[in-house]
């Protein structure tokens, strides 16, 4: 098959595109034909190795123990193990595995969903790392509820335009905050109020901030939360090459015992029951991806090159 690889850290230079052995289920693998992947932070920043961090949460101190790049992924099921029932050749699935950069990729009955039927497989793609992310920062951090007030900044982005869509279908009051050219594009998923961040600044009285750009500080975040209200800080591509975003989350866990408020980090999971909630939300017509661009599996550099700039229009996608 056909993969992106890398042996080394570093740019988009060290990614290659290459022959490798198609991969053979274990007893409860699956391995799926690859038709969409999805491009997120996190593939960037395991190309790179940054922060330095993530080399010793078990991803690689010297080089990547995974060659391949790629986490979402949209496919047919080609080849299941022995102990797998609940999914068949044929049968067209989304979900997370290790390298979804390539036209065959290995996972488990975990990590999988059938496919939404309302949605391509390029869309599909687009779903899991980002939603998962959108669902459990307002869900099960945010324990956002209906008629809270919501604030999600950095809301055209690939967590930003599944986390207004989730808010909404919380029946929370949603406000965004992006650049000029996605005022439109988060209106249209159902935002109450839009931001532009480059003409004004957003009021105050949340309930509920979800901050994806990190470039606010603490206390102006504070600032627009009611007195008990919830920030979940889940991304920001600041603090350096050694703990990067982490910085602004170890600042907020200190002074968190220290306020009313909840100041919270997060670490999205993948996980099964998740990927059918989003599936429901998808098939309700209350959740639908946003794609920006799609790339081909020998445009993956450039994708990663394009995602990396911080400002696509919610997902970047590679068609296998
Ligand atoms: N905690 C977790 O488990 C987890 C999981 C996934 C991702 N993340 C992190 O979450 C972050 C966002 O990921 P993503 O996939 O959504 O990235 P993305 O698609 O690049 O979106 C980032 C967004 O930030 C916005 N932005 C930039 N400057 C801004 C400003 N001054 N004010 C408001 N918004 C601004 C951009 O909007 P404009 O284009 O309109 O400028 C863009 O839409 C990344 O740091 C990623 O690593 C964390």
């Amino acid at each position: 098959m056909k993969a992106i690889v890398q042996h080394e850290y570093g740019t988009t230079e060290v990614l290659e595109l290459i022959e490798l052995p198609d991969p053979e289920p274990g007893p409860d693998g699956v391995v799926v034909r690859i038709r969409a992947a999805a491009v997120d932070p996190g593939v960037w920043h395991l190309m790179e190795g940054t922060p330095y961090l993530v080399r010793l949460m078990g991803f690689g101190v010297r080089r990547p123990k995974a060659p391949v790049r790629g986490l979402d992924f949209a496919g047919v099921v080609h080849a299941v193990g022995g102990d797998v029932t609940r999914f068949q050749p044929g049968d067209e699935v989304f979900g997370t595995c290790q390298g979804s950069f390539a036209e065959y990729a290995l996972t488990t009955v975990d990590k999988l969903a059938r496919k939404p039927g309302r949605l391509g497989f390029e869309e599909a793609a687009a779903v899991p790392i980002s939603a998962f992310t959108a669902l459990q920062a307002l869900r099960d951090k945010g324990k956002v509820a209906p008629r809270h007030k919501v604030l999600i900044i950095g809301a055209g982005g690939g967590v930003g335009t599944f986390a207004v869509q989730i808010a909404k279908a919380f029946g929370a009051t949603v406000d965004g905050v992006c650049g000029t050219g996605k005022v439109d594009l988060v209106r249209s998923l159902g935002a109450d109020r839009v931001f532009d961040y480059t003409r004004e600044d957003f009021g105050g009285g949340y309930d509920l901030i979800l901050d994806t750009a990190g470039n606010r500080s603490l206390t102006s975040l504070r600032k627009a939360l009611t007195p008990r209200g919830t920030l979940v800080i889940v991304g920001g591509e600041g603090d350096g090459r050694w703990i990067g975003p982490v910085g602004r989350n170890l600042r907020a866990l200190f002074l968190g015992p220290f306020v009313k408020q909840k100041l919270l980090g997060l670490f999205s999971t993948e996980n099964q029951d998740d990927l059918q909630a989003l599936r429901a939300l998808i098939e309700a017509e209350k959740l639908t991806p946003v794609i920006d661009r799609s790339y081909s599996l020998a445009e993956v550099p450039e994708a990663i090159r394009y995602a990396s700039e911080g400002h696509a229009r919610g997902k970047v996608v590679i068609t296998v």
